[in-house]
């Protein structure tokens, strides 16, 4: 349903827009210029960030990050979608074909997420591409009311991957 190809400074604007959303907001924060912030992930060689697209057109963003230590080898994910197609399968697909690229070109066995752990959506989005909860990590975030909110860590293993 979804194609992914690396983000270009051409897609600023518009996940900057996504970015702004409240609904994305809520759970990705950023600070006052989320253009320069998504500039500064495509300028992280440690970060690969990868546009959704959807009937050609820009629909959010997908990253991952590898863990250097190789006795310790993960790569962890993080995503975001236009409200507007929200709850149209299209994060699932979007992460289970991630999922399955680092499986098939980098060899990945384990993979991480943490979304908040109010973060209903999106841990039963994960749930459903494979993903099991490994435990609450307390107080894990800071958000926008300067308090301390806990996190869910989930993994999936190369062969959790569902269809
Ligand atoms: C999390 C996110 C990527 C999921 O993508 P999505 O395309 O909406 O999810 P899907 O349509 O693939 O749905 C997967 C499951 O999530 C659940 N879901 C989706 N939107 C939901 C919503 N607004 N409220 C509650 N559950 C929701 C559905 O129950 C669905 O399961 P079901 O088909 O069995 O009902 C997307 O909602 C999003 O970008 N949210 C805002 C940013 C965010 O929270 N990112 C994650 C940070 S860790």
């Amino acid at each position: 349903m979804v194609t992914l190809r690396p983000a270009t400074v051409a897609d600023v604007p518009v996940l900057a827009a996504i970015r702004a959303d409240p609904e994305v907001r809520r759970w990705w924060r950023g600070g006052d210029d989320l253009a320069e912030s998504i500039r500064a992930d495509l300028d992280d060689a440690d970060l690969a960030l990868y546009a959704i697209e959807h009937d050609d057109r820009v629909i959010g963003a997908i990253q991952w990050h590898a863990e250097p230590d190789p006795d310790y080898r993960h790569a962890s994910m993080d995503i975001f979608l236009d409200p507007a197609v929200r709850g149209a399968g299209l994060g699932v697909d979007a992460i289970r074909t991630m999922a399955r690229y680092l499986i098939d070109e980098y060899g990945h066995h384990r993979f991480t997420i943490d979304p908040a752990a109010a973060n209903s959506a999106a841990i039963r989005a994960y749930a459903k591409v494979g993903f099991r909860p490994v435990g609450v990590l307390r107080r894990y975030e800071r958000g926008e009311d300067g308090r301390w909110h806990d996190g869910l860590l989930m993994d999936l293993l190369a062969d959790d991957l569902t269809d």
